[in-house]
């Protein structure tokens, strides 16, 4: 692990980066006391040059963060589901770092803003690294992934003005329906969390676990903190916000240097691909797997947590993507932005990579560490320093048969997409759950300056139920509206497998 490259006490001597020692860091040679500086002072250029270049680009999303080292351990036998290296003996460990996140802020922004958050995980399996980017919640706004950059443009700063902006935010949500269940669970205290390892996070897609044999099962992975889902109100996360911007970071590193180590259960949720076929909602239990201790702090921020790439594509053999599209789109987008931020060889970075030896084609790039010394680039037949092929299981995935033309197609709104918000504020929220949601919306509703975004976003509302929409149309001022009127359930187009659609507890 990184953390383990540099001691305090390692005597070092202050170098140049060519580890040369300097005697005066804070000298730069000049002519004379006062005189020009002299562009033979390798130690001055060295620092300032390296200085200039000291930031990268920041996350697209996601950008404000925080993180730690840990373990996962196996705790109960799957080997009924997958034949994944990692749950193949009970009491397995691989080492583990986790990076959460706000969605929409700047790396400086504030961690209590309402928000999502991210819950990106690596987990170092003896067959390469398991990558497991989560969210705090188990649904998402959206299930036509070529939504995703101008909904994030929404959540972002206006071009002209550079500031957020309430009535792009709200413009997008309510031509967005399918946002709602997503809505209601932000606006809900869930979307202040008390700091960053106070909550639960969720695979929100299903993936597929897949044995030897080629059978296999959807999965949803829910990971519950152990300490429970704690939450401020809003007052007290707008108050923190500015009191103490890194609220989260400083809770989460504090936390682990008492040693009160923040832990997860592990759960997952499986589905048969016959039991999708007939899919609306049936209850799939949670069943244990394991737990997640985080232990360690980084001891460098930038290296160990910033230079950390997690994408859902980085997945090993027992573990597939779902033919989710937003989960499809996420498969390219992740190391796609990797190569953009942190260079094409962000998978030898020391956080990044794996525990087991690479051995592939790739080969150069600028800032390779690993050259995969004198073994050909090449399949080779004359060279003994080749490498083993994993024995190829001739399984075919059943109920995975996909035909059809090429189509750009848009999924439409229908009453399905109410029926699980309307069961969240109906059912699962408690009455005071249910005010702090009203007021919660009403002071961001309120903010939008457009009479016909806020009576178009009531409209949503009220097909949830029209007592919500009505007590925020009476406390942000405005008339009452009727429900938005939409195609009945039985048109739905059915989308097993994603996370606009799951099947999910949010208690
Ligand atoms: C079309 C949908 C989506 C796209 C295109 C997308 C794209 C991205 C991109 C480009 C990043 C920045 C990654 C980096 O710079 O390393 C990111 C970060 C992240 N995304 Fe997504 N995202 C999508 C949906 C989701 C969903 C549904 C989840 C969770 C279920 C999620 C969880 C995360 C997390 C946790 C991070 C932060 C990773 C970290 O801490 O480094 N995203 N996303």
């Amino acid at each position: 692990m990184p953390s383990k490259q540099v001691t305090n006490n390692d005597n070092a001597l202050y170098t140049t980066s060519n580890g040369a020692p300097v005697a005066r860091p804070y000298a730069a040679e000049k002519i004379g006391v006062h005189g020009p500086l002299l562009l033979q002072d390798f130690h001055h250029i060295d620092l300032l040059a390296h200085f200039n270049r000291e930031r990268i680009p920041e996350r697209v999303v996601h950008a404000k963060g925080a993180g730690a080292h840990g373990y996962f351990e196996l705790t109960h036998d799957i080997t009924d589901l997958t034949s994944a290296s990692l749950f193949k003996k009970i009491g397995n460990r691989a080492r583990t770092t986790i990076r959460f996140s706000t969605v929409g802020g700047e790396s400086g922004s504030a961690d209590t803003a309402r928000d999502p958050r991210g819950f990106a995980i690596k987990i170092r399996t003896d067959d390469g690294n398991l990558d497991w980017v989560f969210n705090n919640t188990p649904v998402f706004f959206l299930r036509d992934p070529a939504k995703f950059p101008h909904f994030i443009h929404t959540q972002k700063r206006d071009p002209q003005t550079h500031l957020k902006d309430a009535d792009m935010t709200w413009d997008y949500f309510s031509q967005n329906p399918e946002s709602i269940h997503q809505i209601l669970i932000l606006y809900s205290d869930r979307g202040t969390p008390d700091g960053y390892h106070n909550m639960h996070g969720y695979s929100g897609h299903t993936f597929k676990f897949v044995r030897d044999d080629g059978e296999w099962v959807y999965v949803q992975v829910h990971l519950r903190a152990d300490g429970g889902f704690k939450t401020l109100d809003s007052a007290t996360a707008g108050r923190l916000a500015g009191e103490n911007p890194d609220y989260g970071i400083q809770k989460l590193f504090e936390a682990i240097e008492n040693k009160q180590y923040p832990s997860w259960t592990v759960y997952v949720q499986t589905m048969t691909p016959e039991q999708a076929e007939q899919f609306r909602y049936n209850d799939f239990p949670l069943r244990p797997v394991g737990k997640i201790v985080l232990d360690e702090n980084p001891q460098n921020y930038f290296a160990e947590i910033e230079q950390a790439a997690f994408s859902p594509s980085h997945i090993v053999p027992g573990i597939e993507p779902s033919a989710d599209p937003v989960l499809q789109s996420r498969l390219f987008s992740y190391p796609d932005t990797h190569r953009h931020r942190l260079g094409v060889n962000y998978q030898q970075l020391p956080v990044n990579a794996p525990v087991v030896p690479v051995a592939n084609f790739q080969r150069d790039g600028a800032g390779t560490f690993v050259s995969q010394g004198a073994r050909p680039n090449y399949q080779s037949t004359i060279s003994s320093l080749t490498y083993r092929s994993k024995p190829y299981a001739d399984t075919e995935h059943k109920h995975e048969l996909w035909a059809g033309h090429a189509r750009a197609h848009l999924h439409e709104i229908t009453e399905l997409d109410f029926e699980q918000p309307r069961n969240l504020y109906t059912k699962v929220l408690s009455q005071s759950d249910r005010e702090h949601l009203i007021n919660n919306i009403a002071e961001a509703l309120g903010a939008v300056k457009s009479t016909e975004i806020k009576a178009r976003q009531l409209a949503i509302f009220a097909a949830v139920d029209q007592g919500l929409s009505d007590a925020i149309a009476k406390a942000i001022g405005v008339p009452t509206v009727q429900p938005l009127v939409v195609a009945s359930a039985d048109e739905a187009v059915p989308l097993k497998t994603n996370v606009g659609q799951t099947t999910v507890k949010v208690a």
